[in-house]
C-alpha cells in the first residue's frame, strides 16, 4: 500500500470533517453549511462510505485529503504530512528526483551559500564597514542582522560568482538562480548593496533584494532577484519566515510595503508584519497569507482608495474572506519612519485600523465635499463600484447605509445608483438575477441523467435497476461517464446479487470516481425515506429521461432529413413512440 492510501485506510474522513464543521446525519450521508461558499441550506454532503465529500453548491469536493488542503490552504505534500501524523503513519521521506525538483533544490543550496557569503561580509569583514554604519544609522540593531539574515554585496564584479564557483556552482546555474548575470562571462547581479534575504515559508532562500548604499547613485535604489524557477516577486512576501509565528498566534498579519517598514516594526515589537515590495497585492500573497490568518491589517504607503492596482488587491483579499483593515500612518510617513520615531503611536495606529470600506468612505469624503452635489458625485463615483462588489449582502447593506448618511441622501438613492451602475457595467450582487442552478453547467438531460443515477446508488440498487432497464437505454443518459458507470453497474450485478458501494467503487476505473460521487452524494435521503414518493419520483425521473431522449433523436433526425431521404420512416416510428410516452394506453 503506498503512503497516501495508507493515510486514506486509517483516517475517518468524518472526524476529520466534523473537527472543523457541524455536520448533521442525512440518511446514509452527513450534511453541513459548505465552508467553501456562502449558502443558507446545506448543500456540503459528506460520505463515509465513499470516504469523500461533496458541495452541490460551488462544485467543490474531493477525499480527505483534498478536504484539507482546501480547508487548511496547504499543498498536497502539507495535507497529507498533517494526516500522516495524526493516523500514525510514518512517510517514507521520498527525495523528489524529477529534474525540475533537483533544479530546484541547487537554487536553493546556492541561494544559501550566497546569503552566508553577504551575511559574512556585513557582520565579519572589513569590505561591510560602510554598510554596518549605514545599518546603525537607520536603526538596525545587531540581533536584527541576524534574525533577518542581512548581508552586504560587495562593489565588485566577481566576488559572489568566485565563491560559489569554487563551491562547485557554475555560472550557469548561478545564473538560474539570478544571483549572476550573463556576459561574455558572467558579473554578479547585486554590487554594493545591502541585501536582504527573500525565503519563503518553510525558510528556503528564494532570492534576494538589494539597497544602494551610495545616494548618488544613479541605479535603482532596490533591485531584485529576477524571476526564476524558485522566485516569482508575486508569490513572495518579505519576512514571512521571521513573521510566520507571531501572525498564527496573532491569527492576523500585517501588510507593509518595503524591507525597513518590516524590519522596523520588528524592533519596535510588532512581530506580524510581512511586505509586498511596492507591489499590490496578489492572489499569491492572499494565498500565502491565509494559511495562517484571517485578519489582515494593510499599512500601505500609498492612497488605497485611489490607486486602482490596490483595489484589486483589496477585492482579492476580500473575496478570501479576509478581514481587511488599513492603518493610516502619522501623515508623510512610512511605518518605518512612525516605528523608530515613536513606537507606542505606531502601535496605536494599528490598533486603531478602520474596517477597509468604513477606510474607503473616510478617505473619499476627506478628498471631496460630501455636502456639495460635484463632491456628492464624485464621491459616489468612486465608491458605488466598490459598495457593489462587496459579497456579502448584509454587510453591503450596511454600508449602503453608511454611505446613504455620509452624502445625506436616502438608502434607496445608494441602492439605485448601484443598480444602474450593475446594469451598465454588468457586476456586483445586483447584476447577478437569478439563483444559482444546483449544478453548475449541466444541462437540463445532464441533470436529469445524475439524478437518477443518484437514486439507483443510493436506495435498493438491484431493484431499481430492473426498473430503470424496462423503460430506459444506457444510451439514453447524455453524460458519457454517466454511461460508463451504468455499463460497469450491469456486469457488476450480474455477478454480484447485493450491491456494496465500496466493492463496486474499487473496481471502477479512476476516471469515473468523481462522476460516481457527484451521484452518490447528491442528496436524496428525504425521498428515500418515503417509499410512496420515491416510486412516483422514479418512474417520473424514468419516463422524462426518456422522453428528453427521444425529442433529442428526433431533432437529430429532422436535421439529416434535410440531407437524406430515407430517415422519414425511422422519424415517424420515434414520434410514435414519444406520442405513446405522453399519452399511455
Ligand atoms: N522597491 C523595489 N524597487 C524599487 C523601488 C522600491 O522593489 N526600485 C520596493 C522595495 O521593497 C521598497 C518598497 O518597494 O522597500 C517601497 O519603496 P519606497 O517607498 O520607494 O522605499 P522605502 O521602503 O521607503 O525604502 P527606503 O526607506 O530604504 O528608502
Ligand atoms: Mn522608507
Amino acid at each position: 500500500m503506498s503512503d497516501i492510501d495508507e493515510v486514506k485506510a486509517r483516517t475517518d474522513i468524518i472526524a476529520v470533517i466534523s473537527a472543523r464543521v457541524t455536520l448533521k446525519k442525512a440518511g446514509r450521508h452527513w450534511k453541513a453549511l459548505c465552508p467553501f461558499h456562502s449558502e443558507k441550506t446545506p448543500s456540503f454532503i459528506v460520505s463515509p462510505e465513499r470516504q469523500s465529500w461533496k458541495c452541490f453548491g460551488c462544485g467543490k469536493g474531493g477525499s480527505v485529503l483534498d478536504f484539507v488542503m482546501e480547508y487548511e490552504h496547504v499543498d498536497f505534500v502539507e495535507a497529507l504530512e498533517t494526516l500522516a501524523e495524526k493516523a500514525g503513519v510514518k512517510l517514507e521521506r521520498r527525495v523528489a528526483d524529477t529534474p525540475e525538483s533537483k533544479l530546484k533544490e541547487k537554487i536553493f543550496a546556492a541561494n544559501h551559500l550566497a546569503s552566508e557569503y553577504y551575511h559574512y561580509l556585513l557582520t565579519q569583514h572589513a569590505i561591510g564597514e560602510k554598510a554596518r554604519q549605514y545599518l546603525k544609522t537607520r536603526g538596525v540593531t545587531d540581533k536584527t542582522i541576524k534574525t533577518f539574515v542581512l548581508g552586504y554585496s560587495p562593489n565588485s564584479w566577481h566576488g559572489l560568482l568566485k565563491y560559489l564557483q569554487k563551491k562547485g556552482y557554475d555560472g550557469e546555474l548561478l545564473e538560474k538562480a539570478g544571483l549572476v548575470i550573463p556576459s561574455r562571462n558572467y558579473y554578479d547581479r547585486f554590487r554594493g548593496r545591502v541585501m536582504f534575504t527573500l525565503k519563503d515559508h518553510r525558510g528556503n532562500v528564494v532570492g534576494f533584494s538589494g539597497r544602494l548604499l551610495d545616494p548618488d547613485a544613479k541605479e535603482a535604489k532596490y533591485i531584485n532577484t529576477s524571476e526564476t524557477l524558485v522566485y516569482s516577486k508575486s508569490n513572495v512576501l518579505y519576512g514571512l519566515d521571521v513573521a510566520k509565528a507571531a501572525i498564527q498566534k496573532e491569527g492576523g498579519a500585517i501588510v507593509m510595503e518595503g524591507e525597513f517598514d518590516v524590519i522596523s516594526s520588528f524592533q519596535a515589537g510588532v512581530a506580524n508584519a510581512v511586505a509586498i515590495k511596492g507591489s499590490a497585492l496578489t492572489q499569491g500573497h492572499v494565498n500565502l497569507l491565509r494559511r495562517f490568518a484571517d485578519r489582515l491589517v494593510l499599512a500601505l504607503d500609498s492612497d488605497l482608495a485611489g490607486d486602482a492596482a490596490a483595489r484589486r488587491g483589496i477585492e482579492i483579499a476580500d473575496r478570501a474572506g479576509l478581514d481587511l483593515r488599513v492603518a493610516s500612518m502619522p501623515t508623510g510617513k512610512d511605518p518605518d519612519d512612525a516605528a523608530r520615531e515613536n513606537p507606542s503611536i505606531f502601535k496605536k495606529a494599528l490598533k486603531a485600523a478602520e474596517p477597509i470600506y468604513d477606510y474607503f468612505i473616510t478617505s473619499a469624503t476627506k478628498r471631496f465635499d460630501p455636502k456639495d452635489a460635484f463632491g456628492k458625485r464624485k464621491i459616489s463615483d468612486e465608491l458605488l463600484p466598490v459598495i457593489a462588489k462587496i459579497d456579502n449582502p448584509i454587510v453591503q447593506g450596511h454600508y449602503v447605509k453608511k454611505l446613504a448618511g455620509a452624502l445625506g441622501v436616502s438608502e434607496d438613492a445608494v441602492g439605485d445608483g448601484m443598480r444602474k451602475l450593475a446594469r451598465t457595467q454588468g457586476f456586483g450582487r445586483a447584476a447577478e438575477g437569478g439563483k444559482q442552478e444546483l449544478k453548475k453547467g449541466r444541462s437540463r438531460g445532464e441533470n436529469l441523467g445524475l439524478y437518477v443515477l443518484a437514486i439507483l446508488l443510493q436506495g435498493k440498487t438491484v431493484d431499481l435497476y430492473e426498473e430503470l432497464k424496462e423503460s430506459v437505454a444506457i444510451t439514453d443518459f447524455t453524460i458519457p461517464a454517466v454511461r460508463q458507470i451504468l455499463e460497469h453497474l450491469e456486469h457488476y450485478l450480474k455477478e454480484h446479487p447485493v450491491f456494496l458501494i465500496k466493492d463496486f467503487a474499487d473496481r471502477l476505473p479512476k476516471e469515473l470516481t468523481p462522476t460516481l460521487d457527484e451521484a452518490f452524494l447528491w442528496d436524496v435521503a428525504g425521498l428515500l425515506d418515503d417509499q410512496e414518493r420515491l416510486s412516483k419520483e422514479w418512474t417520473k425521473a424514468l419516463a422524462e429521461l426518456k422522453r428528453m431522449s427521444l425529442r433529442r433523436k428526433i431533432t437529430d433526425l429532422s436535421k439529416k432529413m434535410s440531407e437524406e431521404t430515407d430517415t422519414g420512416e425511422a422519424l415517424r416510428s420515434l414520434t410514435r413512440e414519444l406520442k405513446q410516452l405522453d399519452n399511455p394506453r
